[in-house]
């Protein structure tokens, strides 16, 4: 799958350089075409000759040496790659990125490409925990930089925990995915919902909950890169929507239900993620309301049921829904699939600390309404995003067949 490929492999000065001689030797047995760049600091860890005698390409190290007259090498590496594999990534690199600084060959070359990047972060755990490097990795997921990693397990520095760069087979098998899957979803469109809903109390009050929107724009993005015409409804948040979606805002619950509404006809595939209000204030204050007494009670309305109206008129589509449950996770997700007429089913537990609801990170299962369930261990909501798309496409294959 691999075969022919036109894959730049960038090396940055981490510990971990020494695993990505594996990683171009195993590319090259797959047959892909390499071109190495590393950075100055790279050069500490690891010589340029290994990597040229395993590539079979002179390695480019410097910004201002041109091979070939009129050649400004990092332009001609930008336009020859199909992707760029930056393994190891060190926190420098991310945040040099993640900043727009280019300022060597190596973040030149991502910043002029239009390949599919994919970064492999490698460091010590505190260094990939401290949160202006996960503010890095999430602005650049944002961006459709491709995150693989990093794994858990003692880590060189003699720490342990998550950090540690992923095997150089593991990294072949995600660049086999990638290239295989790409325009799997091609001539399909794709209705994503994401985020929380808003439901007004009074001009500045309102009743929301604590849904990022980070499941449901990782499914955008990765849905437009597999090829999808997506349309992203998006309750308010903190997100850039991914390039090439098409972004629909909405505020409430009765907004959301309006637009998917309008827009589902539309589609082959709705995948559900948004964490919609159940209730609305019987009635929004048009002024904002006063203090009054010790308390105060609030009168509810029902909101309509998203996903249990698309259930009903799905036809032939693909409906993919979302359990964010606290208690009885797989017995209240297997009464949803059934109950909402759905295809697949992701069930989270709320209850775990660092995934789900307003984190990076998820984990938990996936349900198909034939009754197979299967376990999704923590992962990040980018990859989680590509099972749950390989999942759909086998269903809409089953469809077509
Ligand atoms: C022995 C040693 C090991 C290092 N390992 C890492 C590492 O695994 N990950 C990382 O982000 N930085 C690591 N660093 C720090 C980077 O080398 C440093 O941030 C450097 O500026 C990275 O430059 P580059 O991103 O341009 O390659 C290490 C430094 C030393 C001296």
């Amino acid at each position: 799958m691999l075969k022919g490929t036109r894959i730049v492999v960038g090396i940055s000065g981490g510990i971990a350089a020494y695993k990505s001689a594996d990683l171009v030797s195993r590319l090259r047995k797959k047959s892909a075409l390499i071109k190495v760049v590393m950075t100055k600091r790279a050069e500490e860890f690891i010589t340029p000759l290994t990597f040229s005698s395993l590539s079979g390409n002179e390695v480019a190290t410097d910004m201002f040496s041109c091979p070939k007259e009129r050649e400004i090498q990092h332009i001609s590496l930008a336009h020859w790659a199909e992707y760029i594999i930056i393994a190891p990534a060190t926190a420098n690199f991310i945040g040099k990125v993640a900043s727009g600084i280019a300022d060597d060959l190596l973040t030149t070359t991502v910043m002029a490409s239009k390949a599919g990047v994919v970064i492999v972060p490698a460091m010590n755990t505190n260094m990939y925990n401290n949160p202006i490097v996960q503010r890095n990795i999430e602005d650049l997921s944002r961006h459709g930089y491709l995150f693989f990693g990093p794994a858990e397990g003692n880590l060189a520095c003699g720490d342990k925990g998550t950090g540690r760069m992923e095997e150089p087979e593991a990294i072949v098998e995600y660049m086999e995915g990638l290239a295989g899957v790409k325009g799997d979803l091609e001539n399909r469109t794709v209705l994503v919902t994401a985020g929380p809903t808003r439901e007004a109390l009074d001009p500045v009050r309102f009743l929301s909950n604590a849904s990022s929107g980070r499941m449901g724009y990782s499914i955008a993005g990765t849905a437009a890169r597999r090829g999808a015409r997506v349309i992203l409804i998006s309750g308010p948040t903190n997100l850039e929507p991914p390039p090439s979606v098409e972004f629909v805002p909405v505020v409430s619950a009765l907004d959301m239900y309006n637009e998917v509404m309008r827009r589902f006809p539309e589609c082959d595939v709705a995948i559900k993620t948004a964490a919609v209000s159940d209730y609305r204030p019987a009635s929004v204050s048009q002024h904002k309301i006063k203090k009054t007494g010790d308390g105060m009670s609030l009168a509810l309305v029902r909101n309509p049921d998203i996903l249990s109206e698309l259930g009903k008129i799905k036809g032939g589509r693909i409906l993919v829904g979302f359990a964010a449950e606290s208690t009885n996770l797989l017995e209240y997700a297997r009464e949803k699939i059934n109950k909402k007429n759905l295809d697949l089913i992701v069930a989270n537990d709320i209850t775990r600390k660092g995934t789900g609801f307003d984190s990076d990170a998820n984990e938990g299962y996936i349900l198909d309404s034939a009754g197979a369930t299967e376990e999704l261990p923590r992962m990040s909501k980018m990859q989680m995003a590509d099972i749950i798309l390989d999942k759909v496409v086998s269903l809409l294959g089953k469809d077509s067949g």
